[in-house]
C-alpha cells in the first residue's frame, strides 16, 4: 500500500511516500528555521503562510524524488493535531482536496503518535508490549503500546516539554532557535557536574516538569553574574564566559536527560516491556541515546536520527498502520484538532 504523507503542524512543511508503512519512496521537508529564527520562536502567522508556498513545491518534489505519480498512490494521510492551527489548516486543506481530486482515501492522524512509528520503518521492527519515549518542542510523553491501537499515556509534561526547555535555556545562555543541537555541541567542551540542578517532583510519577528546571537554571545563571532573580534573563548570555556557558550546557543537558530517562527506566521496570522506542526531536540528542541505553538492560536499537525530528515519512508509516484498523475520513468534513491527545 503506497502512502502520500503530509506534515505542517509547526515550522516544517513535508510530503512523502512510503510503501507499506516500511519501504521509503521519498522524503522531502522544508524547514522554516530560517525565517522564524530572529524571532527567536515559531511565529503562528508567518508559518501558516509559509506553509501555503512550500507545500506545492513540496508535494511535486516528493513525486519526482520518488519517481511516481498519482495512479500509483493507494492513499493519503494528514497530520490532523496537535500543532498550531493555521499551520495544521494548510496542510489538511491540502490532503482533503487532493483526496477528492484524485479520489483517494484519506486518513487523519496524531503527530506525537507518528513520531513513535519511525521506529517501524527499520529492519528490527519493535515488539510489543513496546515502551515508547516521544520527546519534541512541545511533547515528553511515556506510552506504552500493547498493539498500535491500544496503548496507555503513563506520563505527560505538566507544564513545558523537554524541547521547550532546552530551546529556552539556549536563549538564555545566548545561542538562537532551535537550541537543542547549539546546546548539545556546548555541552561537548562542558563539566556535565559543573551546576547540580533540581529533579522537580510530579505527583505521577511518570509526569515531567521542565518548567522547575528551566527556572532553576535562570537562578543559577543570575548567581553566577552576581545578580539577583529579578535581573532580566535576556541580559545574561554577554556576561558568561564560553566556559560557564559549556558547563551550563553540559550541566543542563545532564540533568533534563536524566530526569526523562529515570521515569523511562521506572516504567520498564514495571512493564516490561520487549522493546524501547524513542522519538521526536530531542531523540536526536547522543545524550539521551546513551544515558537511556546505560540505563535500560536490553539493546536498543535506535531510529535514525534524520527521522526523529518532524517530517512527513513518519505521517505516511502511521498512517499505512491506521489505515489497517479505521475508515478512511469524510475528505469534505475532516476538522483538525490543535490540542489532539493521544
Ligand atoms: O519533533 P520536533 O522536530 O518538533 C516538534 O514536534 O516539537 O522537535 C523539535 C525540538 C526542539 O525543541 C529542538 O531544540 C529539539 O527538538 N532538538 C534537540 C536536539 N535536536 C533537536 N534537543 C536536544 N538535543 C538535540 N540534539
Ligand atoms: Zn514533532
Amino acid at each position: 500500500m503506497r502512502i502520500l504523507g503530509i506534515e505542517s503542524s509547526c515550522d516544517e512543511t513535508a510530503v512523502a511516500i512510503v510503501d507499506d508503512g516500511r519501504t521509503v519512496v521519498s522524503g522531502v521537508v522544508t524547514s522554516q528555521i530560517d525565517i522564524h529564527k530572529k524571532y527567536g520562536g515559531v511565529v503562528p502567522e508567518i508559518a501558516a503562510r509559509s506553509h501555503i508556498e512550500a507545500i506545492t513545491p513540496a508535494l511535486e518534489q516528493a513525486f519526482e524524488a520518488g519517481k511516481t505519480n498519482w495512479d500509483e498512490v493507494d492513499a493519503i494521510a494528514v497530520t490532523k493535531g496537535p500543532g498550531l492551527l493555521g499551520a495544521l489548516l494548510i496542510g489538511s486543506l491540502t490532503a482533503r482536496t487532493l483526496a477528492l481530486t484524485k479520489n483517494k482515501p484519506l486518513y487523519g492522524v496524531d503527530h506525537v503518535k507518528a513520531h513513535a512509528y519511525v521506529n517501524w520503518l527499520m529492519d528490527e521492527q519493535p515488539e510489543f508490549p513496546v515502551l515508547a519515549l516521544i520527546v519534541s518542542g512541545k511533547h515528553s510523553q511515556i506510552v506504552i503500546f500493547e498493539s498500535h491501537e491500544k496503548y496507555t499515556m503513563l506520563g505527560q509534561t505538566i507544564d513545558d516539554a523537554i524541547g521547550e526547555a532546552f530551546d529556552k535555556v539556549s536563549k538564555m545562555i545566548g545561542f538562537g532557535y532551535p537550541g537543542g543541537p547549539a546546546l548539545a555541541k556546548a555541552a561537548e567542551n562542558g563539566d556535565p557536574h559543573a551546576y547540580k540542578l533540581p529533579a522537580p517532583h510530579t505527583e505521577n510519577p511518570y509526569d515531567s516538569s521542565f518548567s522547575g528546571l528551566k527556572t532553576a537554571v535562570l537562578r543559577k545563571l543570575q548567581d553566577i553574574c552576581g545578580k539577583d532573580y529579578r535581573f532580566p534573563s535576556f541580559e545574561i548570555a554577554p556576561l558568561l564566559s564560553e566556559q560557564q556557558i559549556n558547563d551550563m550546557s553540559a550541566s543542563f543537558q545532564y540533568s533534563a536527560v536524566k530526569y526523562i530517562v529515570d521515569k523511562v527506566k521506572r516504567a520498564f521496570d514495571e512493564y516490561q516491556p520487549k522493546s524501547v522506542i524513542i522519538g521526536g526531536g530531542v531523540a536526536a540528542s547522543q545524550e539521551l541515546r546513551k544515558q537511556l541505553q546505560e540505563a535500560i538492560p536490553q539493546e536498543i536499537n535506535y531510529a535514525p536520527i534524520e527521522h526523529c525530528t518532524d517530517n512527513a515519512i513518519m505521517i505516511a508509516t502511521l498512517g499505512f498502520y491506521h489505515a489497517q484498523n479505521h475508515q478512511p475520513d469524510d475528505a469534505v468534513h475532516m476538522e483538525v484538532n490543535p490540542s489532539l491527545s493521544m
